[in-house]
């Protein structure tokens, strides 16, 4: 099974991926031009294919400077636990040397970003402004 890393956002369909993510139990709501503008607003992205497939997304939030935030990591459920989530995320690190990276998980995930090299905070705390995906 060949696996492409890709950077760009280029041919993606971004209805495609709505769908899988929400089959794949990790929609979070967005409209297809949500999930695109939130991918392309971002400081860095990789996105996985197995041919035209996509199988794992990664996205990075950043000042460029010193804090950047890791999301939207996902790899579709049949290709889990083949390092591909591992491999997408060490390659958006490599671009944040020096900056402090913070992401949100649910417990069951806590265990794979400490083997990515993470480590638990003190406290977490967020708000959402308003009402979710306000801007439609
Ligand atoms: C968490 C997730 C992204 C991992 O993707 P993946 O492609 O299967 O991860 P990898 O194969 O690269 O795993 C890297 C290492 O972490 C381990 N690992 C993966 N998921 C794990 C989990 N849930 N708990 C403990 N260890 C885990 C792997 O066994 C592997 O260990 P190794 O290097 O010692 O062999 C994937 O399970 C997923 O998409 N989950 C649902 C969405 C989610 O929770 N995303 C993260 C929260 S934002």
């Amino acid at each position: 099974m060949e696996v492409t890393y890709r950077f760009d956002l280029e041919k993606i369909d971004w209805r495609e991926l709505k769908t899988a993510l929400a089959v794949d139990g990790f929609g979070n709501g967005r409209t297809p031009e949500q999930l695109e503008r939130s991918f392309r607003n971002s400081h860095s992205t990789c996105i996985a294919q197995v041919g035209q497939r996509i199988v794992c997304t990664a996205r990075i939030l950043s000042d460029g400077i010193c804090n950047a935030y890791l999301i939207d990591v996902w790899t579709l459920s049949e290709f889990r636990d083949r390092g591909i989530a591992r491999r997408m995320v060490d390659s958006l690190l490599e671009k944040l040397q020096g900056q402090h990276v913070y992401l949100q998980c649910e417990d069951d995930a806590v265990e794979f970003y400490k083997k990515l090299g993470f480590g638990e905070q003190p406290h977490g705390l967020s708000l959402i402004v308003g009402k979710w995906l306000a801007d439609g």
